[in-house]
């Protein structure tokens, strides 16, 4: 999908379809009073006969306009213009753009940035425009055929401002980035498994100059001393393996930003098995690793002058007679023995080795992203992020970075009080601190394989996916991790 700035006379514009806008209580304006004049009128009498409703959200379509070249005009109502924020904004972009793909309109201008958009000026509306079509225009059809989703192949903004269209190039490839770690999720885990990630990987380092990639495999990590990551690889046929694919935009000497995403293919908790109700949606339990690999995909397109390195520990954890169990203690590759108390805590067992290799590069930050405890989604529901980090301006950057993109976060303390919960008889920790604080416990639990680097953790449990009938990958947190790394870009 091509897009592009829209100029000329909106009423002879050759195109499929024409998106506009109304906010409450306020008069037509740009474009759309142009087309409501160019048809009689016909729009604003739409508005005042309240067939767009109070609420935020109704489109009405309206066909073959006298006076408007385009054969479609969809009207979405937008509610009180106070309210209308960037969250707002991009839901409105993403809903009328969805709505377009089931009808036959290819081509579509799209005039919503016109519109005043609170904090947002007009080069953020187009950004976010561009972003926010980018992914509407995502489907998934890997492994199911979508005849009626016809698709869109060009979206022109109207602007109500000086706008580069250079930022659409940008959009285009932050979009890209985030349908990319959206696929990724929504694969199923009998094609999505560690070595369906190297591949990906290597197809990504085989279109960019800049990008290596080494892939360790099982032999080598146990060779390592990765016991932990090992243990729970144990149970699968999938061999483990740990991707880092590595981005050279700067000199080499410069520290690199290191990003470690939970691969976990398919998590059935192990011996410490999970229930069967909705456990297919534990195929989603790879999203830190789509993210990551989404978002250095991004950060490679846009050629950002940073050293990035993405790393991937793709595990699958399966009940097995191999299987690691309840009772094991491992050693981690920084030398740390674990106690197994759960072995449906694997996240942070496969996360921990790759932290500490992670900090053998000597980042100049280091962020986790993990699908990692149930807790997180009990605490902040699908909105947020949970953010955890003992870098106050680590964590400020991150929270800001979200708020920016509309992709947020929300900071829980990591206080020394709670590392006695992972106290354990038997090893230097265990890998569970009982039912209270789990999401901090789990955090406070990495952190030790963090020390003395700029680290923090995003747990995207509730964020990364959409459950139930209509589940989906959302691509969370891909957003607000480019922005954090095009502001360190400077
Ligand atoms: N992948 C899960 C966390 C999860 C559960 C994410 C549900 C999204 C939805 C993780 O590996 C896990 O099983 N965590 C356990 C930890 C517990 C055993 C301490 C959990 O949250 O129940
Ligand atoms: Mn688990
Ligand atoms: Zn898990």
């Amino acid at each position: 999908m091509q897009t592009s700035l829209f100029s000329g006379d909106i009423a002879q514009a050759d195109t499929d379809a024409i998106i506009i806008g109304h906010l409450k209580d306020t008069p037509l304006t740009g474009a759309a009073a142009r087309l409501d004049e160019a048809c009689g009128g016909v729009i604003s009498q739409l508005i005042e006969s309240g067939d767009l409703g109070h609420k935020a959200g109704r489109i009405r379509q309206l066909f073959k306009l006298p006076g408007v070249q385009a054969q479609r005009v969809l009207v979405v109502g937008l509610g009180e213009a106070e309210k209308f924020g960037l969250l707002a904004f991009q839901k409105a972009v993403r809903e009328t753009t969805a709505r377009l793909l089931k009808s036959p309109a290819m081509r579509v201008v799209n005039t919503l940035p016109e519109l005043p958009v609170k904090n947002l000026n007009a080069g953020e509306k187009l950004f976010q425009a561009g972003i926010a079509s980018q992914e509407s225009v995502y489907v998934y059809r890997e492994t199911k055929e979508q005849p009626e989703i016809t698709g869109l192949d060009a979206i022109a903004f109207a602007v109500d401002g000086q706008a580069d269209a250079g930022l659409l190039a940008q959009a285009e490839a932050i979009g890209r980035g985030v349908n990319r770690a959206r696929e990724l999720g929504n694969l199923p885990p009998n094609i999505c498994n560690p070595d369906y990630l190297v591949a990906v990987a290597g197809e990504i380092a085989g279109r960019h100059d800049k990008v290596d990639l080494e892939v360790l495999d099982d032999e080598r990590m146990e060779e390592m001393g990765m016991g932990a990551l090992m243990a729970v690889a144990r149970g699968s046929h999938n061999k483990p393996r740990m991707i880092v694919l590595r981005y050279q935009g700067a000199d080499k000497a410069q520290a690199p930003h290191v990003l470690v995403g939970k691969g976990i293919t398919f998590d059935s908790g192990g011996i410490s098995l999970k229930p069967g109700q909705g456990m297919d949606e534990m195929k989603y339990d790879m999203c830190g690793a789509a993210s990551v690999i989404g978002a250095f995909q991004a950060v490679a397109e846009l050629g950002l002058p940073i050293n990035l390195v993405s790393i991937v520990p793709a595990v699958e954890n399966m009940p097995d007679g191999n299987s690691y169990r309840p009772g094991d203690v491992v050693k981690s590759y920084a030398g740390k023995t674990i106690e197994v108390l759960n072995t449906d805590a694997e996240g942070r067992l496969i996360l921990c080795d790759a932290l500490a290799y992670g900090k053998e590069m000597n980042p100049a930050s280091m962020i986790d992203v993990a699908t990692l405890t149930g807790a997180c989604v009990i605490a902040l529901g699908h909105h947020a992020s949970g953010l955890m980090s003992h870098d106050d301006e680590l964590a400020e950057s991150l929270l800001d970075a979200g708020r920016h993109m509309g992709d947020r976060a929300w900071r829980l303390p990591l206080w020394d009080d709670y590392q006695s919960q992972l106290d354990s008889p038997f090893a230097d920790l265990a890998n569970v601190g009982g039912r209270e604080a789990g999401s901090i416990t789990a955090g406070r639990f990495l952190s030790c394989f963090a020390e003395g680097v700029r680290w923090a953790h995003l747990d995207i449990a509730g964020s990364a996916w959409k459950s139930g009938k209509n589940r989906d990958a959302t691509g969370r947190p891909v957003k607000l991790l480019v922005e954090y790394l095009r502001r360190q870009a400077g």
